[in-house]
């Protein structure tokens, strides 16, 4: 008995086939192309996507004599996917997350007075980072898509509503509700489609999926399109809602940071709807069958593990990112630089789509080596930024975080994020905590497992990083740092 858990990321598929002690039988594991047509562009190809996925899940069954009986689903949210209801051929290109083309859409409706209103529904801001003005500039902008959308023909969703119309065969199109939260078309105290956000963004609620729990059956893969498996799908949420209960974060209070692509701090605040005014965004952290809701407070930063792709794949300065540990430990210190990767614009909590990339403090003495350490760096002062507003404004207490996700296999940079915060650092032995937390959840969906409480037995301490006392000079001049690479991208 398992659960075959599905993540499809930002940069690839992860499959895994999880038992029932919470252990990882078998992984698959397959990247897919990234676009990018245009500065400040991102892309992905649906059908590339769903090729992978297979790709991935078929690896993971090969790979172990366990038989699944339920299918979780996680996956890169918020973004913007097309797809004919009928044949499920995607008419174009996903606009991904990262994708900045909208900040001018977001300025228009900021001018005409919609922000505040869009907050207190949503419990997000304008800012290209999610679906809602993606959606707008495909009607605006791609005349032959969106033709489809309004005859009904083509529908719009997130990618788990793009996968779960793949799994099924067509015959579903749902999303969760954090999947929902994350759109602009959701009334976050509601719980439902709002018909008002829907209208300001210029989507038709029709073609929007049927929002449904994040556990409890919603539908079967259908044989001939899923490798030949009746399944239920029982479980779905976004990644970093998944991760926050791959983590068992199961109480409010709980906190956890995610590094990956990007990184993601979410603090569990149970079934109270805390608002910030500090650049924390407000979402459904996951909602039971029955209908109720746990909201979670989260500090989106766009590009951390991002930045060491960027130094591997744009400058070739590393082979690969695990390789930034023993390089950024060859020097004592960045030697004065700082490496702000604001490559896609900055979130959490500064919300500037316009800032990009900066690298200061460069002298003759600096070698790759330095900021190869700055980008380590700048990863521990950007979560130290969400931190900060979490325990000021919010007034919420994080006594440790719970790290996982790629990046925190890199001890130096757990060491320094427990400095900058000043607190303990947990990281559990399984890391991969986004397909776990879709594991468990298609797995409490099916009664595989009972409650929440048979779920914190399997979390497992790998690690514990005691802060140090950290530099004083050094966040404040990253501070600065952060100021000078603020909307640059209206200068060029
Ligand atoms: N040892 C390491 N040190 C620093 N960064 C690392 C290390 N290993 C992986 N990374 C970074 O972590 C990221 C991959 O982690 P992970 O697979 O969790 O990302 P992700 O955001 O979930 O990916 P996806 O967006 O495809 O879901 C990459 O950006 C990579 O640069
Ligand atoms: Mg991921």
């Amino acid at each position: 008995m398992g659960v075959l858990a599905i993540d499809a990321g930002t940069t690839g598929v992860t499959a895994l086939v999880v038992t029932e002690d919470g252990r990882v039988a078998s992984r698959g594991y397959r990247e897919f192309p990234q676009h990018f047509p245009r500065p400040g562009w991102v892309e992905h190809v649906p059908e590339e996507i769903w090729q992978a996925t297979l790709a991935a899940c078929r690896h993971a069954l090969d790979g172990t004599a366990e038989t699944p009986t339920a299918v979780g689903i996680t996956n890169q949210r918020e973004t913007a996917v097309l797809w004919d209801r009928r044949t499920l051929a995607a008419p174009r290109p996903a606009i991904v997350w990262q994708d900045r083309r909208t900040s001018g859409v977001c300025d228009r409706l900021r001018e005409a007075g919609a922000e505040e209103r869009v907050s207190e529904v949503t419990g997000l801001r304008l800012d290209p980072y999610f679906t809602g003005t993606k959606l707008t500039w495909l009607a605006e902008n791609d005349e032959r898509a969106w033709e489809g959308v309004r005859q009904g023909r083509v529908v719009a969703g997130t990618v788990d509503a793009y996968l779960v119309a793949r799994l099924t065969g067509g015959a579903r199109h749902v999303t969760d509700a954090t999947n929902a939260s994350r759109t602009l078309l959701f009334d976050l105290a509601r719980g439902e489609w709002s018909a008002e956000m829907c209208e300001l963004f210029g989507v038709p609620a029709g073609a929007l999926p049927e929002v449904v729990p994040s556990y409890g059956e919603v539908g079967r893969t259908d044989p001939d399109a899923f490798l030949g498996l009746d399944l239920p799908i029982a479980g779905i949420a976004g990644d970093q809602q998944a991760a926050l209960f791959g983590q068992t974060c199961f109480s409010p209070g709980d906190v956890k940071c995610t590094y990956g692509t990007g990184s993601f701090v979410l603090i569990n605040t149970g079934p109270k709807l805390v608002r910030s005014n500090a650049g924390l965004l407000t979402t459904v952290a996951w909602q039971t069958p029955s209908g109720e809701l746990t909201y979670a407070l989260e500090g989106s930063i766009f590009v951390t593990g991002a930045a060491l792709q960027w130094l591997r794949d744009g400058l070739g300065i590393i082979d690969a990112a695990p390789a930034s540990q023993a390089i950024a430990s060859s020097v004592p210190d960045t030697g004065g630089v700082v490496f702000v990767p604001a490559l896609t614009g900055l979130g959490a909590p500064h919300w500037d789509p316009d800032a990009r990339g900066t690298i200061l403090g460069i002298t003759r003495g600096t070698t790759y080596a330095h900021l190869v350490r700055a980008a380590l760096e700048a990863i521990a002062f950007e979560v130290r930024d969400v931190v900060e507003v979490m325990t000021g404004e919010a007034g919420l207490a994080v006594p440790a975080l719970k790290a996982d996700g790629g990046a925190s296999a890199n001890d130096l940079l757990m060491a320094m994020q427990a400095d900058q915060l000043g607190v303990p650092v947990d990281r559990p032995v399984v890391q991969e905590t986004t397909a776990l937390g879709a594991a468990f959840l298609a797995g409490l969906g099916t009664g595989l497992w009972t409650s929440p409480d048979d779920l914190r037995q399997t979390w497992t301490l790998d690690r514990r990083f005691e802060p140090g006392p950290p530099d004083p000079k050094a966040y404040p001049r990253w501070r600065e740092a952060v100021t000078r690479a603020r909307g640059w991208a209206r200068l060029t």
